[in-house]
């Protein structure tokens, strides 16, 4: 895995979601995605979002299907009692939303416990400083660059003040996590989140709409490697 001891990414990680793929080919879709650090995994329960997607018996399939590490986004009501079930799977990162946790520390805590790694995403409009004594507790911090709910939107730029906020706040050890980025992200976009910060980035329709998915992959990530060349080990 490419993440130091202090939590410092020292490549760029490039997470290929999979809401952009075709369901019914979802071992196919990993596959089209060789070199990928993380397959993205969209939940959605229709509640927390207005969309439903899929749940734990299609990521256990998931996980039979790949070596690529799942990193698991649920958009879900009641994660506290939803996530650990993910975790306990094999998932390597299980993100719930700090806006449907009740008890988001303890949550991140039986998350790894179960021997995951925990995430905490933000909505566009959920601000950073009332979750920081949190995010304390968690490795990944997932900040929602669309409107949960859908692929193919359009990248929000106001959030990449979050981002710096977050990358301010890593570099200066008050947290030690994954700064991830998830919506609109492509090779345009993905230049201006990797300078405010980013350690890893999701991208949906923009790989999955290439023709050839791991040249995307590998495109995404020279693009940030190119932008912020001092942020990386060559
Ligand atoms: C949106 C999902 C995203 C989505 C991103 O709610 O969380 O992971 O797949 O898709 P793109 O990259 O197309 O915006
Ligand atoms: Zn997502």
């Amino acid at each position: 895995m490419s993440v130091s001891a202090t939590h410092r990414s020292v490549q760029p990680l490039i997470a290929p979601s999979i809401l952009s793929a075709d369901f019914a080919r979802l071992a196919e879709a990993a596959a089209a995605v060789r070199g990928a650090d993380w397959l993205h995994v969209d939940v959605m329960d229709n509640h927390f979002v207005p969309n439903l997607t899929l749940g734990l018996p299609v990521v256990k399939a998931i996980l039979a299907a790949t070596d690529i590490p799942l990193d698991c986004h649920l958009m879900i009501d009641d994660p506290d009692r939803w996530a650990i079930g993910y975790a306990e799977a094999g998932a390597y990162n299980v993100t719930v939303h700090v806006e449907a946790a009740a008890d988001p520390v303890r949550l991140a805590k039986n998350l790894r416990a179960a021997g995951a790694q925990a995430g905490l995403s933000l909505k566009p409009g959920t601000p950073l400083g009332p979750h920081v004594e949190t995010l304390r507790h968690y490795d990944t911090l997932l900040v929602m660059s669309v409107e949960p709910g859908f692929g193919g939107q359009s990248f929000i730029p106001e959030v990449l003040e979050k981002v710096r906020e977050a990358r301010r706040l890593v570099d200066t050890g008050h947290l030690r996590l994954l700064v991830e980025i998830d919506g609109g992200i492509n090779a345009d976009t993905i230049v201006a989140a990797a300078e405010a910060g980013v350690d890893c980035f999701v991208a949906g329709s923009a790989v999955y709409a290439a023709d050839d998915p791991a040249r995307a992959v590998a495109l995404l990530r020279d693009r940030v490697r190119a932008a912020t060349p001092h942020r990386w080990t060559a």
